[in-house]
C-alpha cells in the first residue's frame, strides 16, 4: 500500500511517499521545503508570503518526489486540513483535491496535531508492532500552534484532558528568542543558549503548577522574563544564557508536572511527546527519568520527525484506512474546507 501526503499548514511545503504492509511503515519519500529563512527577517510566519512560497513550491515538490512512480501506483492520498493558517492550508488541500478528483483517488483529510501524534509511529518501530500493549497512551502535544494533554486510547480515539489557556509553548520559546534578539525560530535557538546558562540564575514562575486542572499558560511566564530583561541595564552574553536556561528550566518543568500529574488519575501504559518543541533536549531528558522512575514506556519522535511533515500525515492516514474510516471520495472530494480551528477530539471521520 502506497499513500502520497501533502503537508502546508505553516510554513513548511511537505510532499511524502508512505509504503507499508501493515507489519511496518516505510517512508519512500519524505520532502520538506522550510520557508524559515524567508520569514525569519520579519520575526515570524507571515502568512500572505507564506501563501505564496506555497503555491511557488508545491508543484516542483510534487514532480521531485513523484518521481517515475506514477500515480496509478498509489492506493490514495492524505492532506492536512486543519488546524493552520487557512491561506497555507488552501494551497495543500487544493493541490491535494485536483490530485484525488482527476485520478480518483481516496482522499483523507488529516488533522495536524492527530499528524504529530503518529510522527511517533514513525520513529519507533515497536509501536507499529505492537501498539496495543502501550494503550491507553498519555501523549503531550508540544508545538508552535498547541499545547495540549490528550489521551489516546486506540487509533482515532483521543480525549483532550487539557491545553493551553493562552500562549502555547513554542510560541512562548520563539516570543523569547524575540525579546532577545536571537532570532526565529526560537525553540532551537534557546536552547543553544541554554546550555551556556544556569538554570537557576532566575526563578521564573511555573504557571499554573498548583490549579489542579491539566490547562497550561505562558503568558505570564512570557511576561516575567520581559520584567526581569526591562530590569537590567546591560545584558551580557551570560545573562541571555541564564535567561534562556531558567527560562527553558521554568517550561520543561510545567509540562512535567502536569503531564505527571494526569498519570496519577488516569492509568496509562506510555507517555509521548509530539510537535516540533518535542525537539527540546532537556523535555526529552527529564521525561525519559521521570517515566524511568515509573516504569512507564517513553516514546518521542526522532529529530526529523517532530517539527512539520508530510510523512506524519500519511502515517495518520494509514491508520485511518486500517480501522476502516472513510475517505473523500468523487465528487465530496471536492468539498473539502480547510478547518482552521480544527479539534483533534472532533476527529472522527
Ligand atoms: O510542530 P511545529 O514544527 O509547527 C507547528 O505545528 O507549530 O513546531 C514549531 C515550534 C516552534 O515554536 C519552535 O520554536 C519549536 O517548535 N521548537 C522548539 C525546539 N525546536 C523547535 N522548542 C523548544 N526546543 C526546541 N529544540
Ligand atoms: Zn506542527
Amino acid at each position: 500500500m502506497r499513500i502520497l501526503a501533502i503537508e502546508s499548514s505553516c510554513d513548511e511545503t511537505a510532499i511524502a511517499l508512505l509504503k507499508t504492509d501493515g507489519r511496518s511503515l516505510f517512508l519512500e519519500k519524505n520532502q520538506v521545503y522550510s520557508q524559515i529563512n524567508i520569514h525569519r527577517k520579519f520575526g515570524g510566519v507571515v502568512p500572505e508570503v507564506a501563501a505564496r512560497k506555497h503555491l511557488e513550491t508545491i508543484i516542483p515538490l510534487l514532480d521531485s518526489s513523484l518521481g517515475r512512480s506514477k500515480l496509478d501506483k498509489i492506493d490514495f492520498l492524505a492532506v492536512t486540513s486543519g488546524p493552520g493558517l487557512i491561506t497555507s492550508l488552501l494551497l495543500g488541500i487544493t493541490v491535494a483535491q485536483t490530485l484525488a478528483y482527476t485520478s480518483q483517488l481516496p482522499l483523507y483529510p488529516i488533522n495536524h496535531l492527530e499528524g504529530h501524534i503518529y510522527s511517533n509511529w514513525l520513529s519507533n518501530k515497536e509501536l507499529v508492532k505492537n501498539e496495543k500493549k502501550y494503550w491507553p497512551a498519555l501523549i503531550l502535544v508540544v508545538s508552535g500552534g498547541h499545547t495540549e494533554l490528550i489521551l489516546m486510547k486506540g487509533h482515532g480515539d483521543y480525549q483532550r484532558l487539557g491545553q493551553t489557556l493562552d500562549d502555547a509553548a513554542g510560541e512562548s520559546f520563539d516570543k523569547i528568542a524575540k525579546f532577545l534578539s536571537l532570532g526565529y525560530p526560537g525553540g532551537s535557538i534557546i536552547s543553544q543558549w541554554a546550555k551556556k546558562g544556569n538554570s537557576a540564575a532566575y526563578n521564573f514562575p511555573r504557571p499554573m503548577i498548583d490549579s489542579h486542572d491539566y490547562n497550561f499558560s505562558f503568558s505570564g511566564l512570557k511576561t516575567a522574563v520581559l520584567y526581569a530583561l526591562e530590569k537590567k541595564k546591560n545584558i551580557n552574553q551570560q545573562d541571555i544564557a541564564d535567561i534562556a536556561a531558567s527560562f527553558q528550566q521554568a517550561v520543561v518543568e510545567v509540562l512535567i508536572f502536569k503531564t505527571f500529574q494526569a498519570i496519577q488519575q488516569h492509568k496509562v501504559k506510555a507517555i509521548m511527546l509530539a510537535g516540533g518543541v518535542a525537539a527540546n533536549q532537556l523535555l526529552k531528558e527529564k521525561f525519559q527519568q521521570k517515566s524511568d522512575s515509573l516504569n512507564l514506556l517513553f516514546f518521542y519522535p526522532r529529530q526529523r520527525f517532530s517539527g512539520d511533515n508530510a510523512a506524519m500525515i500519511a502515517a495518520a492516514a494509514y491508520y485511518h484506512h486500517q480501522q476502516n474510516r472513510k475517505p473523500l471520495q468523487g465528487i465530496k472530494i471536492l468539498s473539502l474546507q480547510p478547518q482552521v480551528n480544527w479539534q483533534l477530539i472532533e476527529n472522527r471521520i
